[in-house]
């Protein structure tokens, strides 16, 4: 017997959706489907490992894989798709796949009409718990990642955890360096958790903090939580090193930091490295060769940074965003990890 389904609503004001997650969660997509629509624009990949069944009049649009997908090209061939096929504001996009469907299918449905009910059944650790969850939309140009965007709620979100057991090992790392972030955003103990409890648990994490601070005015950073260090390091690999796993040393980076500026002490890190190293077995060591003027130089240009370095850092109120960090502290705490 599969261990039942959970719903966690994300209780934006006005606009609450629920969010299903479970092994099969997928027969639920009809609960979620706006009561008006009359056919679907089912937005997906080569080799998702979920389809969609439905009684509805429906068209499989196929995106290409990759970040060099990503674009407003893509964007404009979907929503001409979508007029051809006659999609009205009354029917649904669905996006079946990974963080990058996801956004792809989000930003065209949040565009197409002026805006489109979108439903996400999410096949992928990574985005089950961040991607598809709290309505950020968007693609790339080519002078940066997710540089163009909406936030587009959702009307729901299916997360099927059949779609975790084909995942590529590598995926599912990636997945697991943004879980980690969620146990440093509240105390609760995940790892007691089952893997369905636990994604819901982020879930309902991620959709607090989203219903609390929609379009980010503040407290919604928290969730970069890691991804300072992380982006720098992305940029810096040239992408050999995958979002999660970047997050992964990100998140044993910001606990140094933190020390370093006396919000945390050593065993707080020590913590760190248990959840990230230990319980997920992630590497936590910045790669060999990269410099650490040139993380310091990327970090600075972070989209985030408002004032000066911009950290989000765990500390004695929890994890917060701390702006006009100091070079000295980020250079010793990258010192420790290099
Ligand atoms: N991935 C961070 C956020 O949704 O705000």
């Amino acid at each position: 017997m599969n261990a039942p389904l959970r719903r966690v609503t994300v209780p934006i004001e006005g606009r609450a959706y629920e969010v299903v997650v479970g092994l099969g969660a997928v027969a639920e997509l009809p609960s979620l489907l706006p009561p008006t629509a009359k056919r679907i624009a089912v937005v997906s990949q080569e080799g998702v490992p979920v389809q969609i069944e439905t009684t509805l009049p429906h068209e499989v649009f196929c995106i290409g894989q990759g970040e060099q997908h990503k674009t407003l090209a893509t964007v404009g061939d979907l929503c001409r798709g979508f007029a051809r096929m006659g999609l009205t504001r009354n029917d649904v996009v669905v996006g079946v796949g990974g963080g990058m469907v996801t956004d792809v299918a989000g930003f065209a449905a949040a565009s197409y009409h002026r805006g489109v009910p979108v439903v996400h059944v999410s096949t992928t650790l990574l985005g089950m718990i961040d991607a598809a969850i709290g309505g950020k939309t968007g693609v790339n140009l080519p002078e940066g990642k997710n540089l163009v965007g909406a936030f587009w709620q959702p009307s729901g979100v299916i997360c099927d955890l059949d779609a975790l057991t084909t995942l590529p090992e590598r995926e599912v790392r990636c997945g697991y360096g943004e879980m980690a972030k969620y146990h440093f955003l509240t105390g609760d103990d995940l790892l007691a958790l089952d893997l369905t409890d636990r994604v819901a648990r982020c879930v309902e994490i991620k959709a607090e903090v989203v219903a609390s601070d929609e379009r980010e005015g503040g407290r919604r950073a928290i969730l970069n939580y890691g991804h300072t260090l992380a982006h720098a390091l992305e940029i810096a690999t040239e992408h050999r090193l995958a979002h999660g796993e970047a997050v992964a040393i990100g998140l044993i980076f910001a606990a140094h930091l933190a020390n370093e500026l006396g919000r945390i002490d050593i065993a707080r890190v020590d913590e760190h490295f248990e959840v990230v190293g230990v319980a997920y077995g992630l590497a936590t060591d910045i790669p060999r060769g990269l410099d650490a003027d040139r993380l310091l130089d990327l970090m600075r240009k972070d989209k985030k940074a408002l004032d000066g370095l911009t950290f989000v850092l765990d500390g004695p109120a929890g994890v917060e965003v701390v702006p006009g960090v100091a070079d000295e502290p980020v250079l010793a705490a990258l010192a420790r990890m290099l």
